[in-house]
């Protein structure tokens, strides 16, 4: 609970890192970011930030391999909190052989390590917090660099959204986390990268099953599963409201709504604050880390833990030590 307070102080921190980093003004004609889990939100937010805005394409990678098109004319952002995520550490190292323009954000580790020895530049990022809960640096360098490109300027909106934050931080979601107790919290939103981080935080920190998905393409699979009233009797719907859907998104949401009332154990919306697209993301952002640390309290469990994923990370170190033969890849471009 202690880090989440201090998230408005990080995302200054984290932008001033970023403006004081030392990242070239590359040219390209496309983008990938890499990571996993807490270390690839800020690559779904930033493709939602950006989508009415940059005329480029940009794609959030969440696998071993780059996509084939990745090409010395691609821009490579290489995310991991800690820095020894295999599969980010893959694409890195195929971003490295495909002479891709590449920038990491990490605060240690392989990938530290690694960029360091073939001269790549990389946002050093804090250390000592959980990769989740260290959203505002994994996210906002990435805003600063194309701003540093001159490709966007979001200087106002970064300002607006911290102080919406620091708003928000005096507010109390107990309410909802009480709600989503013993329940499958379902999270729904045209904002699908934020949908998607609540579902995640809920996981993550508060140990509960959780779905999340999209206006309006759930209208077109999801909702059907809804017809079934026997099924869902324990899900707790929230609809997350960006503030600006457009009349076909809103119909599509009280159609929705009304739908789902008599057959779920509850229905809730929480509403974007702020005006600019920035703000009214982060916004939802931060509610939805708030209601995850307090659903944690309620659970009884520690949401600064994730035993499963540590556990998985060592038997794939120990069973086939993938980071190794990665190693030697990377030591045979360093000659
Ligand atoms: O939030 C978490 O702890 C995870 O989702 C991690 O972010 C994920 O396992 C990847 O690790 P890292 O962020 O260190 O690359």
């Amino acid at each position: 609970m202690n880090q989440i307070n201090k998230f408005p102080e990080m995302c200054l921190d984290a932008i001033e890192i970023a403006k004081n980093a030392n990242i070239p003004s590359y040219q390209f004609d496309k983008m990938i970011i890499c990571g996993m889990g807490g270390s690839a939100v800020g690559g779904d937010l930033l493709k939602d930030l950006l989508r009415d805005e940059l005329p480029l394409s940009v794609e959030v990678s969440k696998e071993y391999h780059l996509p084939a098109y990745a090409d010395e004319k691609t821009l490579v952002f290489a995310i991991s909190y800690s820095g020894n995520t295999e599969e980010t550490l893959s694409q890195f190292v195929d971003a490295v052989e495909r002479k891709c323009k590449i920038i990491c954000l990490s605060s240690g580790g392989k990938l530290r390590e690694w960029a360091d020895r073939l001269k790549i530049p990389t946002i050093v990022l804090p250390a000592g917090f959980q990769p989740r809960a260290a959203l505002p640096y994994l996210f906002l360098p990435l805003v600063v660099c194309l701003q540093k490109m001159q490709l966007i300027n979001l200087e106002e909106e970064l300002k607006e959204a911290i102080e919406i934050l620091g708003e928000i931080r005096l507010k109390d979601y107990n309410e909802l986390a009480d709600d989503l107790k013993d329940s499958m919290p379902v999270i729904y939103s045209d904002f699908g990268a934020v949908a998607r981080r609540f579902k995640n935080q809920l996981n993550e920190n508060s140990k509960t099953q959780a779905k999340a998905d999209v206006f309006p393409e759930l209208n077109h699979n999801e909702m059907v599963g809804y017809e079934n009233k026997k099924m869902n009797r324990n899900d707790s719907v929230v609809i997350l409201r960006s503030g600006d859907e457009s009349q076909e998104i809103k119909t599509r949401i009280e159609f929705t709504e009304g739908l789902l009332k008599d057959s779920v154990k509850s229905v809730n919306e929480i509403w974007a604050k702020g005006k600019g697209r920035l703000a009214r993301m982060f916004s939802l952002v931060y509610i939805g880390d708030y209601i995850s640390y307090k659903l944690a309290d309620l659970n009884g469990v520690n949401a600064d833990e994730a035993k499963s994923i540590d556990m998985l990370k060592k038997e794939l170190k120990e069973k086939i030590n993938l980071v190794e033969k990665l190693e030697k890849r990377i030591g045979s471009q360093s000659q």
